[in-house]
C-alpha cells in the first residue's frame, strides 16, 4: 500500500528505475518539475478534472489516477474547465460510448479557447480498436490515450504528453501484472472500494468486459488485508470489495484461497464495521460463502446477484452456466440462511432470439424472488462478442414493450419490499449532508436502502440507529434514536 514518498528526494537526472512502482514515482517527480514551471509562469497551480463513466471499478481507478495527479501537484477541479481533463470511459453498452463522444465535442470547443489545455482518455472504451481509429482520424485535439492494462503507468505517460504536442497512445492487449503501492485519493473518508481482482474469464456471450479488461487476476490476500488495515487506521469503516466475479476470487493464485476465506479474514480487521462486495456470479456462489454471510456481523445484508434472464434457454445462449431452477434454488438457500437479506440484480431485455415466452420466464423469476431493487438494461450489441453475430436480433418495439413491463413490475415489487421496513429501527451509516436540504443527512441501511434524517456533518461516517418513519418508494425519512 501507498506510503508517503518524498518526490523531491528523487534524482530525476538519473536513469528511470526499471522496477515498479519506483519507476512511476520517478515520473511523478518529473511531472512535479513541470508543475513548478507551470506555477512560475501562471502564478497558480495547474488544475485537473476526472470524469468517470461506468462501474465501481472505474470509479476506484479514477481515485488512483487522481491520487497520482494530486501527488504531482495538480489541484482538483470540479468542472471540465481545467488544465488537464481525463475521461475514464466505459463501453459495456453503446450509450456509454455515445456519452463520451458527445462530451468530447464540447471539450473541443472549450480547448479552442484554452489551447494549452491537455485532454486524456482512458478506460474500457480505449481497448476497442475501432474507437482508437476514430480518435486518430477525427479527434486530433486529444493529447493522451491509454487503456485498462497499463493504468499503473499513468505518471510515465503523463510526463510524455505534458512535454510533447503529438497524441500519445499506449494501449496493451492484456497483462498479467498487478502493481501495488501507488497513491490513491479517496472520494469519501469513511468508505472505500478495494479491488480484490481484475479482469473476467466468463465470456458471457453479450459482454465486452473480458475483451477490454483482460483475463482474471486476483490480488494476493496479504496485499488486500494490508490495504484494508491501513484504510481502517485512516478512519474507513466500510469497504466494498470489487471484482467482476468475486466468487471466483483466489482460484488462480499460486496459493489458492476462497472468497469466503478472504471475507473471514477481513471480518477480523478492527475498525471495519461494514463489508460489501460486488459482483457475485450465481454459478460460483458457494455454500461456504452463504455460511460466512450467515455468521458474519459485518457483511451487509445485501447481495447483488445478476440474473440476466429467467429463461433457461436464453441463459444457455448467454453462456451464464446456470438455469432458472438453479438460480431460484440458490435464492431460496440464501434467503433461508440469511433472514432479512436484500437481493438485487441485473436483467437484460431483448437478447437475440428472446421470445415473449422467454421474457415471461424472466418476469416469473422477478415475481418469485421479489428483488429489493433491479437494474434493467436493453440489450446492446457489442462488436466482437458472440451475441453480436447472431442474426435473430429482437425488433425494437418488442424490446421497448418488454422493457416497460419489466420496469413496472420491478418498481412495484421494490416499493412493496421497502415499505415493509417502515416503522422499524435500523442502523444507518451516515454518508453525507443532503444536497437539497442541509438540515438532513443521508445514509444507507445494511440492505443498501437510502435513508434521510435530520442531522449534521458530524454524523458522517457514524453508524446511528434510525427509526424509519416514512417510506417514499425507494428511500426513507427517519429519525435518529438516542
Ligand atoms: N460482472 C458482472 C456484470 C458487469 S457488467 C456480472 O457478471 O454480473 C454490468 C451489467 O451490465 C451486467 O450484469 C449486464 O446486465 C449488463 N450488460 C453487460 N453487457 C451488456 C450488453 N451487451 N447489453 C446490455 N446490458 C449489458
Ligand atoms: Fe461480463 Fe459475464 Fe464477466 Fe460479468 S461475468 S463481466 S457479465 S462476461
Ligand atoms: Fe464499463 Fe469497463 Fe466497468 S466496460 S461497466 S467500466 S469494467
Amino acid at each position: 500500500m501507498y506510503q508517503e514518498i518524498n518526490l523531491d528526494k528523487i534524482d530525476i537526472n538519473a536513469e528511470p528505475p526499471i522496477e515498479e512502482p519506483d519507476r512511476q514515482y520517478y515520473y511523478m517527480a518529473k511531472c512535479r518539475k513541470w508543475v513548478r514551471k507551470f506555477e512560475r509562469k501562471n502564478g497558480r497551480l495547474p488544475t485537473a478534472f476526472i470524469q468517470t463513466f461506468g462501474c465501481q471499478m472505474n470509479a476506484r481507478d479514477s481515485e488512483k489516477l487522481m491520487g497520482i495527479l494530486e501527488n504531482i501537484g495538480f489541484e482538483q477541479s470540479d468542472s471540465e474547465e481545467a488544465d488537464f481533463v481525463l475521461y475514464n470511459t466505459c463501453t459495456v453498452r453503446e450509450n456509454a460510448n455515445n456519452k463520451v463522444w458527445g462530451r468530447l465535442g464540447y471539450l473541443n470547443v472549450y480547448k479552442k479557447r484554452h489551447p494549452h489545455m491537455k485532454i486524456a482518455l482512458c478506460g474500457c472504451m480505449m481497448q476497442e480498436p475501432e474507437v482508437l481509429e476514430k480518435l486518430q482520424k477525427s479527434y486530433p485535439f486529444v493529447n493522451l490515450v491509454f487503456g485498462t492494462h497499463n493504468i499503473y503507468k499513468f505518471a510515465e505517460l503523463l510526463e510524455i504528453s505534458l512535454t510533447q504536442q503529438r497524441m500519445v497512445i499506449d494501449i496493451w492487449k492484456d497483462t498479467d501484472k498487478i502493481v501495488e503501492d501507488l497513491p490513491v485519493e479517496r472520494k469519501y473518508n469513511f468508505k472505500s472500494g478495494v479491488n480484490i481482482m481484475f479482469g473476467c474469464n466468463n465470456f458471457c456471450s453479450y459482454c465486452i468486459v473480458p475483451y477490454v479488461r483482460g483475463r482474471e487476476r486476483s490480488r494476493k490476500p496479504e496485499d488486500i488485508l494490508l490495504e484494508i488495515e491501513r484504510l481502517a487506521a485512516d478512519g474507513v469503516v466500510e469497504v466494498m470489495l470489487l471484482g467482476q466475479n468475486v466468487n471466483s476470487y483466489g482460484k488462480t493464485l499460486n496459493e489458492p484461497i476462497t472468497f469466503a476465506e478472504l471475507l473471514k479474514r477481513i471480518e477480523k480487521i478492527e475498525g471495519i464495521k461494514r463489508i460489501r462486495f460486488m459482483t457475485s456470479h450465481p454459478k460460483d456462489l458457494s455454500e461456504e460463502l452463504i455460511e460466512v454471510m450467515r455468521n458474519s456481523k459485518k457483511i451487509c445484508r445485501h447481495l447483488h446477484l445478476p440474473l440476466q434472464s429467467g429463461s433457461s434457454r436464453i441463459l444457455k445462449e448467454m453462456n451464464r452456466q446456470y438455469d432458472k431452477e438453479q438460480y431460484l434454488s440458490l435464492v431460496k438457500k440464501i434467503r433461508e440462511a440469511v433472514p432479512g437479506i436484500a437481493l438485487t440484480t441485473d436483467i437484460i431485455v431483448g437478447f437475440p432470439g428472446e421470445t415473449e415466452e422467454d421474457f415471461l420466464e424472466t418476469m416469473d423469476v422477478v415475481k418469485q424472488v421479489e428483488y429489493e431493487s433491479a437494474f434493467t438494461f436493453i440489450y446492446s450489441k457489442r462488436t466482437g462478442t458472440p451475441a453480436a453475430a447472431k442474426e435473430n436480433q429482437v425488433p425494437e418495439n418488442a424490446v421497448k414493450d418488454r422493457f416497460q413491463r419489466l420496469l413496472k413490475e420491478v418498481q412495484r415489487i421494490a416499493a412493496q419490499k421497502a415499505d415493509a421496513y417502515t416503522g422499524k429501527t435500523e442502523p444507518v451509516l451516515v454518508e453525507e449532508v443532503n444536497e437539497q436540504d442541509e438540515t438532513l443527512v443521508t445514509g444507507r441501511l445494511s440492505s443498501n436502502f437510502i435513508v434521510h434524517l435530520p442531522g449534521t456533518d458530524e454524523m458522517i461516517g457514524k453508524l446511528v440507529n434510525v427509526k424509519l418513519k416514512e417510506c417514499r418508494g425507494f428511500y426513507f425519512y427517519g429519525e435518529a434514536e438516542e
